[in-house]
């Protein structure tokens, strides 16, 4: 077999390696254009389970890394002064030098041909290859070449960053967050070798120019990063080696295969380096090569095999880095944040390190964080204890004059079995059974104005006297059996109005018995649903009456808050989209033209709702869809709102149209909420794919959001928020009389429960090679 591979990174080295091992008879030559040891960059990092994998795949190579290696357990966060240093986080570090020269070796070694100053400029002299790798890098001449087969898609970030060196010795992966006259500068930064750190300094666009970095060449612009960080680099120079600021290109591909020809690295794919994951990405994909080469019969099924079997892997570490590479281009949203805050931001930003795995890990710090957050509390009025706090989750909140006596939230949703809009039997358990189960605030499902507003003809509504009695005794129940407020939220579902229950199909036409449906303008959501009718000037003043009536049922039913739905594709919601209002009246057009109506409902509303009680808005702050509503669009929205007088945006997405394209994962809602309410400076509640506890306390300690909403895990759990008090000890939440043994038998057991638990955690997580380390060095105790 001949093996032709272009471009001898690290990609392209494994590969030879890995395929030379399998195949020792192969003839393997990997072409590099520069030479042998020059090489741009610094340091590559390595996870602990990434160093794990090298060693089964190839021990000696694995050896020789390690044993270069400088190995650090803890993370730095500087940030105004402040320091806080989280262990446990097992990372490595090595020059990439060092690394490229110990897998050119190992590849000689196994007899692979590896040609230096070997510039390939078209890939037809490998006509006799049977297998050709393009492991070229991130500006692929080959991805470019077959670009309309491979189908790249390049997101050129905004921030701008370039890569330095310093000899200033670190023992920690250091991030160090730095005001400046012109704005804030990042630097992210490790050691690799004795003597040698990398530097990877980042700012945002404007702040660049500011700074007058624009036109420096590379060593003027590393004298200026030595005047920003020069307090820390101690006298330590910063060195270059095609330092150049540039914009990180986030690179997908469509296809990484055309015929015997597949892309390795970052030639196909790349991932931000704030997780540090480049050199990763590209040594796991020559290994996953490798396995596939070794499982199929043929190179083409290989092939086939290595990009349908290794894509989801790196979407992941993609999505991760995107998540973290947003973090860091938003920064100044958590600039005024308490230093502790912000650093437990840092460390929780792309999902995986959460609070409870902190707590494991670093429980001095996340004490300190949970203090932040009571401090915050209790400049706000409560008397909360701030040395031995509770949780973030069980901290109260006030709106208004409504406490809330913690932060979990049963989520608006549709029961789909109410009569007539009255809700019955069901609903009274329902809400009851998930009041006395502890949540903080209760939402009534989408409770619709009038008959013909309903999403379905299960749907509750809020337009007569026997409605208003059956809500009321709900109301009386939740207040008088639990500590829970309960919101009423109301809503009109314009031209998703007339379709069936969600079990007999979600948003789908009713055959019998429907009703005419309005919205915006006239667009169906299903192409054989009902062409809705776009809304005239009576028709609004008809609904923002019916809302007003509402809204003073539910004042009279005795709730504790009122919702305005303008989310999921309703009837308010089609005039914020321009995707279903495409009207050219005074409501339509610009931002502020299509939020008139939705506005002019809400402010009607305020005036008719008492002064006293708290008003929110749902909002879809995506559409998910091209030309749709966006995250900067929900900031305007919600600013909109807070000048109108709503007090939280209860902060969902989409639903707006059917061919959108959701990015859905844990917390997938969560970003937008950290948006809207740092950006528009409102309190906000999140939801949308959040299951635990500590998912809940993650995103209330990080100020993504003020309250954490639930929706279908409430529905197979009614005492989600009693179990989570339990686990952390949150002895003051409400139980009713009647259910003492089973609280006091929880509460009990749960200490023992959460000990059993974290020892098993410490027990099972495998010492970190710094922790091995460490070990290894320390001087034997006197005997
Ligand atoms: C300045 C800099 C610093 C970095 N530091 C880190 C870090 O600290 N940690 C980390 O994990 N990642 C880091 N990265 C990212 C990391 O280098 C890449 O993700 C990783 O090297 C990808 O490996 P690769 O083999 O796919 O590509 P590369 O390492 O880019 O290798 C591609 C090779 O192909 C050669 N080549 C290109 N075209 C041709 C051609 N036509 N003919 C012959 N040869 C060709 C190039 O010369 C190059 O050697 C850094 C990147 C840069 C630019
Ligand atoms: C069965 C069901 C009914 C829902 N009904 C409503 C509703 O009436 N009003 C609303 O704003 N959202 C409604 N939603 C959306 C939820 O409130 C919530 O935003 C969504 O389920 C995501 O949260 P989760 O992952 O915690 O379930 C509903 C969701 C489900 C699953």
């Amino acid at each position: 077999m001949k093996i032709a591979i272009i471009g001898g990174g690290p990609a392209g080295l494994y590969s030879a390696i890995l395929l030379k091992k399998q195949r020792p008879e192969a003839e393997i030559t990997v072409y590099e254009r520069n030479r042998a040891d020059d090489t741009f960059g610094f340091g590559v990092v390595f996870s602990d389970a990434t160093l794990d994998n090298f060693e089964k795949y190839d021990a000696p190579s694995y050896r020789r890394i390690t044993e270069q290696f400088a190995y650090w357990d803890d993370i730095a966060v500087h940030f105004r002064g402040t320091v806080h240093r989280v262990g446990g986080n097992g990372f490595c570090g090595c020059s990439r030098r060092t690394l490229l020269l110990i897998l050119q070796e190992r590849a000689r070694e196994l007899g692979v041909t590896l040609l230096f100053e070997a510039d390939i400029e078209d890939e037809a002299r490998f006509a006799d290859a049977d297998l050709v790798v393009l492991s070229d890098g991130i500006n692929s001449r080959f991805r470019d070449k077959y670009i309309e087969h491979f189908q790249p898609e390049i997101d050129l970030r905004s921030n701008k960053f370039a890569w330095m060196g310093s000899t200033r010795p670190l023992d920690a992966f250091t991030f160090i967050f730095q005001e400046t006259e012109w704005g804030p500068f990042i630097a992210h930064a490790y050691q690799y070798e004795m003597g040698h750190s990398t530097w990877i300094f980042e700012t945002d666009p404007e702040t660049f120019k500011r700074a007058g970095l624009e036109g420096l060449d590379e060593r003027q612009s590393a004298d200026r990063m030595a005047e920003i960080f020069g307090w820390f680099l101690e006298g330590h120079p910063l060195l270059i080696n095609r330092s150049m600021w540039r914009n990180f290109p986030m690179i997908r591909s469509k296809r990484w295969v055309r015929d015997n020809m597949v892309l390795l690295g970052d030639a196909k794919a790349t991932a931000h380096f704030s997780i540090g994951s480049g050199t990763k990405l590209a040594m796991e994909d020559a290994i996953a090569l490798a396995d596939a080469m070794h499982r199929a019969p043929t190179v083409e099924a290989a092939l086939q095999d290595y990009e349908t079997g290794r894509r989801e892997e790196v979407e992941k570490t993609q999505h991760a880095a995107d998540v973290s590479l947003v973090w860091f281009e938003h920064v100044d949203r958590f600039w005024d944040f308490d230093p502790v805050q912000f650093a437990f931001g840092v460390m929780t930003r792309a999902k995986a390190i959460t609070y409870d795995n902190l707590t494991l890990r670093a429980p001095g710090f996340v004490a300190e964080v949970d203090q932040a957050f009571a401090r915050q509390v209790r400049a706000r009025g409560f008397d909360v204890d701030v040395d031995k706090p509770l949780a973030p989750m069980f901290q109260p909140l006030k709106l208004r004059e409504m406490t809330i006596p913690n932060r979990a939230v049963v989520s608006p949703m549709c029961m789909y079995s109410a009569k007539d809009g009255v809700p019955g039997d069901f609903h009274l358990v329902h809400y009851g059974s998930r009041a006395i189960g502890g949540a903080g605030l209760i939402f009534t499902e989408m409770t619709c104005v009038g008959r013909d507003a309903r999403i379905t003809p299960g749907c509750a509504g809020l337009w007569n006297d026997e409605q208003q009695a059956a809500w009321r005794r709900i109301v009386d129940f939740v207040h008088a059996n639990s500590a829970a407020k309960i919101a009423l939220q109301l809503g009109h579902a314009g031209r998703k109005g007339a379709t069936k229950l969600m079990w007999d199909g979600m948003d789908r036409p009713l055959e019998q018995g429907g009703w005419d449906v309005i919205s915006a303008s006239p667009i169906p959501y299903f192409p054989d649903s009902q062409v809705p009718r776009e809304m005239d000037r009576a028709a609004m003043d008809a609904v923002k009456a019916a809302f007003v009536q509402a809204a003073e049922r539910g004042e009279a039913c005795g709730f504790d808050m009122l919702e305005l739905h303008c989310a999921h594709g309703y009837l308010l919601a089609s005039f914020i989209s321009p995707l279903t209002n495409t009207r050219t009246d005074a409501y339509g057009g610009s931002l502020a033209n299509r939020l008139r109506f939705p506005l002019e409902v809400f402010e009607a509303l305020r005036a008719a709702w008492p002064a006293h009680k708290p008003m929110s808005v749902r909002i879809s702050a995506t559409d998910w869809a091209e030309g749709g509503i966006t995250g900067d669009d929900a900031v305007a929205i919600a600013r909109a709102f807070a000048e109108a007088g709503v007090d939280l945006v209860d902060v969902s997405t989409g639903q707006t149209v059917r061919d959108a394209q959701p990015i859905y994962g844990r917390m997938f809602q969560t970003p937008f909420s950290e948006q809207v309410r740092n950006e528009a400076r409102v309190a906000t509640m999140c939801v949308g794919n959040i299951t635990t506890a500590d998912q809940v306390n993650t995103i209330l300690a990080a100020g993504r959001a003020d309250l954490v909403a639930l929706g279908r895990p409430h529905l197979v759990d009614p005492a989600f928020t009693l179990k989570a008090a339990a686990w952390y000890g949150a002895d003051d939440v409400f139980c009713p009389p009647q259910y003492q043994p089973g609280r006091e038998q929880i509460f009990r057991n749960s200490v023992r429960d959460r000990q059993d638990f974290e020892d098993l955690k410490i027990k099972a997580k495998p010492k970190t090679r710094a922790e091995l380390k460490a070990e290894a060095t320390k001087p034997l105790a006197a005997e």
